[in-house]
């Protein structure tokens, strides 16, 4: 199967999501990837659930809602009510990532488990038979803009064999410094969403620039 493109909005004018939602939808954008920070589990500060809500009203695109917050069991239920289509937490932001993935499940959404960098994919293990998405971050989150940190890649290959072992439909998403050049390699990995910001938005034609990544 073709790999999907879910371009960040966190590159976008943040005065004008609207703008940015009719040329995602136009460019052909497989999903529309919303970064969620709280200042806490990341330094960054962006948006959160009315801006969902609002970005609900404007596409029927799938919403990809990725929670860089601590303690996202507080949140799930108004995330899941503003629209999200898919929410992914991150594990070591959850004491009960079990739980986290029940409460995003039972509102019949696709639950994802994010990890970081740094961390081992042996905590995905046990949960393999819950999780709808598997995000492994390519870059230490909080902006959008860095540069892809090639051990990821190592790692991309680890959780695809994991996926694949399990015999599970689990999307394996990647999240951080993907562009026109490491998209293929990324792919090869095993990847099969690749979350763009600014590779797809300072792009002069974003339709290319998700055709290029998503290997058409
Ligand atoms: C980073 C965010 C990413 C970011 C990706 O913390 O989770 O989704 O927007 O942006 P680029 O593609 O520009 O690295
Ligand atoms: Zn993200």
């Amino acid at each position: 199967m073709a790999a999907k493109v879910s371009p960040s909005i966190l590159s976008a004018d943040f005065t004008d999501f609207a703008d940015a939602l009719k040329m995602l939808d136009e460019a052909g954008a497989d999903m529309i990837h919303c970064d969620v920070m709280d200042g806490m589990f990341v330094q960054n500060i962006t948006f959160g659930q009315p801006t969902i809500r609002a970005l609900r009203k404007r596409t029927q695109t799938t919403l990809d809602v990725h929670l860089m917050i601590c303690d996202p069991i507080r949140y799930i239920d108004e995330f899941a009510s503003a629209g999200a289509d898919i929410i992914t937490v991150h594990a070591e932001a959850c004491t009960h990532l079990h739980r986290a993935i029940q409460m995003i499940k039972a509102h019949g959404i696709k639950a994802g488990v994010s990890i970081n960098p740094a961390t081992s994919p042996e905590c995905l293990r046990y949960v393999m038979d819950d999780v709808d998405l598997i995000l492994c971050m390519s870059v230490n989150p909080g902006f959008g803009g860095q540069k892809f940190i090639p051990a990821t890649l190592a790692k991309l290959r680890t959780v695809r064999e994991m996926i694949d072992a399990s015999g599970r439909d689990i999307m394996l998403e990647v999240d951080g410094g993907v562009n026109l050049e490491n998209a293929a390699e990324i792919r090869a990995a095993g990847a099969d969403v690749l979350v763009a910001g600014n590779a797809v938005f300072t792009h002069a034609d974003p339709a290319e620039a998700i055709r290029v990544i998503r290997g058409e």
